[in-house]
């Protein structure tokens, strides 16, 4: 029995929610643990594509269970709508394999209304750029001990609001004490995968503070978001693109406003799942990474999307940032600061080869070879997986 956590090493859009189908198919139980409906997971089987929003990346397969852990806000119509969604394409969704923990918190439409009044209401340069789907609202009112949770689905004499009541009926049967549920089917000797949404640089601990999301993404929240204690994770997993993007207002210290920028959102097909904005995009950065590696406690590295890369003959990765005339190693912790780090690059040579038909190490390019061996290098964690392209079968594991 294995504790995995999956999670985001960048600003999100890693390809979480690829590499979190990608082990379902040997996990007995995958958890989603914080942030809501601002996630948007893609899982590619052949020609079907499914964009998950809440419901965890594993309920494509029957035999996995999904579980909506107590850190997740949960947006009811979303959820109901996500159920159907799955259904009508023949993807089996019930109380059985789809459970949500009783303890996780509600968005309320005035939450909604309140995230996109307030980023409209912020000056410019100060807008975040939020989702708008009501999550750091629904959060705040967590903290302010103001919230609702989803326990309210199961008391009879809770007066919910007319259209909470009339998804009681729909709701009510998904709901758990999921914290029982997992520290006992861990017990058992389950395999359990706790999926990140966002990443380490949107976490609103770790992240690029004020410009994060309200939750933590990173691995200490899948702890708290899930009820499983710190000395019950096995392994922590860091998901990371070969190259950066950002979607959302905030700093990004190896942004490209260049056509190798414009290469990348082409290639990479870089537009949000959830909003449909074009991604930034931008070269590998070592800083933000190690950043990750050391919050996280990285256990293994996960590299995605290396096929983006395919065509380009030179490639750069930032090893540090240039700050007032000195050479900074490490992420500087004050935004300010972060905002003026210019990045330091290395340069490699590319391959220019396919390699999304590649299936092991071996059948690499090379060049190809030595960027996956410097990532690791100048990152300091073992990679154990590379993606080279969206589907389940473009997987090169180092074991195989
Ligand atoms: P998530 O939020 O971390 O789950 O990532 P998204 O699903 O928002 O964005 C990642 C996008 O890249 C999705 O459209 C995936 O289908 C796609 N993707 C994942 N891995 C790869 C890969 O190795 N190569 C390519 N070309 N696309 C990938
Ligand atoms: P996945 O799970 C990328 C960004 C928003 C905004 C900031 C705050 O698909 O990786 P919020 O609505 O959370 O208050 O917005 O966070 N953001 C994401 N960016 N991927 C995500 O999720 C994101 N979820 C939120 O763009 O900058
Ligand atoms: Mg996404």
């Amino acid at each position: 029995m294995t504790v995995r956590v999956v999670v985001g090493t960048q600003w999100g859009d890693e390809g979480k929610g690829k590499i979190t189908d990608l082990l379902a198919a040997n996990t007995d139980i995958v958890v989603r643990y914080q942030g809501g409906n601002n996630a948007g997971h893609t899982v590619i089987v052949g020609q079907e594509v499914f964009k998950l929003h809440l419901i965890p990346s594993g309920i494509l397969f029957p035999n996995t269970v999904c579980v909506i852990g107590n850190g997740v806000v949960v947006d009811p119509e979303v959820l109901l709508a996500e159920i159907e969604m799955l259904r009508g394409r023949g993807v089996q969704v019930s109380p059985d394999n789809l459970k949500i923990s009783s303890a996780a918190h509600l968005i309320l439409a005035k939450h909604k209304k309140h995230d996109q009044e307030q980023e409209a209401g912020r000056a410019d340069g100060q807008k975040i750029g939020t989702t708008g789907r009501g999550i750091g609202p629904a959060y705040v009112d967590k903290i302010d001990r103001s919230g609702a949770r989803l326990e309210i689905f199961l008391r009879q004499d809770a007066p919910p609001d007319e259209q909470l009541a009339g998804l009681r009926d729909k709701i009510a049967p998904y709901i758990i004490d999921s914290v029982k549920y997992l520290n006992e089917a861990l017990a058992a000797g389950k395999n359990i995968l706790l999926e990140g949404a966002q990443g380490t640089m949107l976490d609103v601990d770790h992240g690029t503070y004020p410009f994060v999301t309200s939750s933590n993404p990173t691995a200490g929240g899948a702890c708290t978001g899930s009820g499983l204690g710190p000395t019950k994770i096995d392994e922590v997993w860091g998901v990371v693109k070969a190259y950066s993007t950002r979607v959302g207002a905030g700093p990004f210290p190896t942004e490209l406003f260049d056509a190798d920028g414009e290469y990348l959102r082409a290639a990479g097909a870089e537009f949000g799942t959830t909003t449909g904005r074009a991604r930034r995009c931008g070269w590998f950065d070592a800083v933000v990474v190690k950043h990750a590696a050391r919050v996280n406690g990285l256990t293994d590295l996960v590299i995605t999307k290396l096929d983006v890369l395919d065509k380009l003959p030179k490639l750069k990765i930032c090893t540090a940032y240039a700050l007032d005339g000195q050479a900074v190693a490490d992420l500087p912790t004050d935004l300010v600061l972060f905002s003026r780090a210019q990045p330091i690059y290395l340069e490699m040579d590319g391959w220019q080869k396919d390699t999304t038909q590649c299936r092991s190490f071996s059948e690499l390019p090379s060049e190809a070879l030595k960027y996956i061996a410097k990532l690791q290098e100048v990152v300091g964690v073992k990679i154990t997986l590379v993606s080279t392209g969206p589907d389940r079968a473009q997987a090169i594991r180092r074991d195989i």
